[in-house]
């Protein structure tokens, strides 16, 4: 049973992460939080409006920031968004304070998730399908660098999912 104060869901944009952290809570008695809703319930606006006012840089400096902050609670799952990992400080935040899960999907699992979703701004691009696996590629040694517990995610349901989270704790 790895001790921590909180437990923190790292992966791709429709990994699952919103889903299977809100069970994950409920089962063990913990508060939920996800990070962009965090943002988005500070500023007022939708993520998207975010990264039009102040581009993916001011989104990024956001999100540190209250990476930063949710982390220094205890009893809490926070699902992340897929970039969390990219800025290192945020990878060390996270890996040092919290148990870290990546739920691994593959890309054209992802794809087929996030196909008709317009609520993601990465993915707003004439190709994202490729967009998508060009992210995946970048990102899945980022995930694995941070994460304390690789969960294959794949065809399994999202209670699946939590299960194998749960065994690996
Ligand atoms: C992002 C993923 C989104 C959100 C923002 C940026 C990314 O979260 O944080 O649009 O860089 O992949 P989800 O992973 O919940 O879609």
């Amino acid at each position: 049973m790895i001790n921590c104060r909180c437990i923190v869901l790292v992966g791709m944009p429709g990994s699952g992460k919103t889903t299977v952290g809100r069970e994950l809570a409920k089962r063990l008695g913990l508060r939920f939080a996800d990070s962009d809703h965090e943002i988005e319930a500070r500023t007022g606006v939708k993520i998207p409006t975010i990264f039009e006012i102040e581009g993916e840089d001011g989104f990024r400096k956001r999100e540190t920031q209250t990476l930063d902050e949710l982390t220094t609670e205890s009893d809490l799952v926070l699902a992340t968004g897929g970039g969390a990992v990219i800025n290192p400080l945020n990878r060390t935040l996270l890996s040092e304070r919290c148990a870290v899960v990546y739920l691994n999907v593959p890309p054209h699992i992802l794809w087929e998730r996030t196909r008709h979703d317009r609520s993601r701004p990465l993915l707003q691009v004439p190709d994202p399908k490729g967009r998508l696996q060009q992210l995946y590629t970048a990102r899945d040694p980022l995930y694995r660098e941070v994460a304390h517990i690789i969960v294959e995610g794949g065809r399994g349901t999202p209670h699946a999912m939590v299960r194998m989270v749960e065994k690996e704790l």
